[in-house]
């Protein structure tokens, strides 16, 4: 579907036919076969509609002095009306319903189609005319520019809805733009059928125009099938730069890169095209092209300026955005430029925006497969998890914040290779160095999931992520989420005093963070029961003093101190 632009039956028809497989093709029942007909009508009869406006601006006195003066006026050449059907629709109250009428044109489908009024007048009148079409090229339909000054007047009047014809789907231009689209791997976003014309004209043929309306997920969907790189040309006034900021976050959950381009105060893409000419548009847009993320962020912070409060909504709404990012690669240097530019440390960033990932996912707006229902004690569960990734570790009295890490490296990277000549997988390595502290565990999911992956590892079997998000625990199935989108706050936390952009993403560091998080536990492990035993210790009678019991414990006291050190020592940290 995807690379020959085609539609799932073309689809299936086009492997079958090329694999040589015989495909059964049902009959249409009655009422999808009245449907399709009663669709080809209304195609037809926009047809005429088209070729009638087209006429009356080419052929006739009152179309030439009034429409295509305007159009010629305004920079269209011939073939440019031509190629995009540019027509006319003269103020005579019912010229064209009639003639349509006479051609047998069924006069339901007239108003079905909104050519023709409730009492029978024409609907588009003493207007220069736009036909609209869709990704295939079909006639669906039309938009009418009045050229009176009058205000009561509306500019644009546009075609209702109908069966052929739904506005959130459709985005002008796209059945002249779509092969340009591909081609250039970009799709250029502007506001107004005009824009579309003009620039088109002028050899920027990649273009298509959201009608006015803000984009809609159906348009972005649209412009997907072709690229997924998208520029929007907005006029640089206030109403531009909010319309632009309105349709970013969605464009961004789709995985889209997004680039802005602001046209000085009072332009639109048309008018400053005719003002600078190609070759001087065309260097505009590439000096004035801007991330749209960076934009957003500059914008927010220069109308906050000196307002701590507002600042930090305007930093929430940022955060937010970059959190609908779908890539972790692409967030994550986005949150390295933006922790800059809002002079925010970047961990707090990143905990910032899990923050939201988290939520989202808990709110089903982001699609893990089979998310857990939300429990009953979500509230709870959310609040934990929060506040273990924004908490340093060590104000964590007890090692929770350990065994997470430990937890989270082996769901995030349990499958990977940890020493590929030994043929030990990380799961493996996260097994086998815990079995001994695992009893001394504080908290509960990490041990349960630690036991749960020995009894897997002993059957030959190593889980996978969806072994965790679709785990029959809930807890687990909770737990993994978090883990699977915590990763970068657990990774490495000791360098936290390091710039989080001079470190390694989490990816290329597992090796590193899976053996770390294990000396770290360990350490921790260890430490706890020196200090028990120091306890007894020192609080021994001279009686115990003397027991067999008290030198067994000062031999494990000697030990574990012995061991302790080395643990450090492989942690490179000084530890007493
Ligand atoms: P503009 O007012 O910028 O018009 O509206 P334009 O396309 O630049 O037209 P010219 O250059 O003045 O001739 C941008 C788009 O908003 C929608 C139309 O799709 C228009 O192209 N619009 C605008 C309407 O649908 N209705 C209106 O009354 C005005
Ligand atoms: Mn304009």
């Amino acid at each position: 579907m995807e690379h020959e632009h085609i539609s799932f039956p073309e689809a299936i028809r086009f492997i079958a036919n090329k694999y040589k497989i015989e495909i059964e093709e049902t009959e249409d029942s009655e009422a999808e076969k009245e449907k399709k007909e009663v669709t080809d009508s209304l195609y037809l009869i926009n047809d005429f509609a088209r070729d009638y406006y087209m006429d009356t601006l080419f052929n006739r006195n009152e179309g030439r002095n009034i429409g295509l003066s305007y159009f010629k006026e305004r920079g269209f050449r011939e073939a440019t009306i031509n190629k995009f059907q540019l027509g006319y629709a003269t103020d005579e109250r019912d010229e064209f319903t009639r003639k349509a009428v006479e051609k047998k044109y069924n006069i339901d489908f007239l108003r079905t189609l909104g050519l023709t009024t409730k009492s029978d007048a024409d609907f588009f009148r003493a207007r220069v005319m736009f036909t609209i079409h869709n990704v295939s090229g079909k006639v669906i339909a039309f938009a009418g520019r009045t050229l009176s000054a009058d205000k009561k007047q509306p500019k644009y009047i546009n075609s209702p809805e109908s069966d052929i014809y739904n506005k959130r789907n459709i985005l002008y231009g796209i059945y002249f733009a779509k092969e340009a689209i591909r081609k250039n791997d970009e799709c250029i976003l502007v506001e107004g059928y005009t824009d579309v014309i003009s620039l088109h004209q002028g050899g920027i043929e990649n273009v298509v125009a959201s009608s006015g309306t803000s984009l809609t997920h159906e348009q972005v969907r649209l412009i997907k099938r072709f690229t997924s790189n998208i520029k929007i040309l907005y006029d640089g006034d206030a109403a531009g730069i909010n319309a632009a900021l309105r349709g970013l976050d969605m464009v961004l959950e789709a995985d889209m890169n997004v680039k802005l381009v602001l046209l000085p105060d009072g332009h639109d893409p048309d008018s400053f095209l005719v003002e600078r000419g190609s070759e001087g548009f065309h260097q505009f847009i590439k000096d004035q092209e801007e991330d749209f993320i960076y934009f957003k962020t500059k914008i927010l912070l220069k109308e906050t300026a000196g307002d701590p409060i507002k600042k930090s909504i305007a930093i929430k709404d940022v955060i937010s955005s970059i959190a609908k990012i779908p890539d972790t690669l692409k967030r994550s240097i986005y949150i390295q430029q933006c922790s800059e530019l809002l002079d925010m440390r970047e961990a707090l960033l990143v905990s910032e925006v899990n923050k939201i990932i988290r939520a989202n996912i808990k709110a089903k707006k982001i699609g893990i497969p089979n998310q857990p229902d939300p429990d009953k004690n979500e509230d709870e569960w959310l609040k934990q998890k929060t506040v273990l990734s924004t908490i340093p570790p060590e104000l964590v009295i007890n090692d929770a914040w350990q065994e997470k890490a430990v937890a989270t490296i082996l769901i995030n990277y349990g499958h990977e290779m940890y020493d590929v000549e030994q043929n030990i997988t990380v799961a493996q390595y996260i097994i086998s160095n815990t079995s001994e502290i695992l009893q001394y565990f504080d908290t509960e999911i990490p041990k349960k999931i630690i036991e749960l992956v020995q009894d897997l590892l002993s059957k030959c079997s190593i889980p996978d992520h969806q072994w965790y998000t679709q785990n029959e625990d809930e807890s687990i199935r909770n737990f993994a989420i978090d883990a699977l989108t915590t990763i970068y706050v657990y990774a490495d936390w000791d360098s936290r005093s390091m710039p989080l952009q001079n470190q390694k993403m989490p990816d290329e560091n597992y090796i590193h963070d899976a053996s770390n998080a294990i000396l770290r536990l360990q350490l921790k492990k260890s430490k706890r029961l020196i200090a028990q035993i120091e306890d007894y210790l020192n609080n021994a009678s001279d009686e115990v003093k003397s027991s067999e019991e008290y030198s067994i414990n000062m031999k494990t006291y000697i030990y574990l101190i012995g061991q302790r050190n080395q643990i450090a020592e492989k942690l490179g940290t000084v530890t007493l």
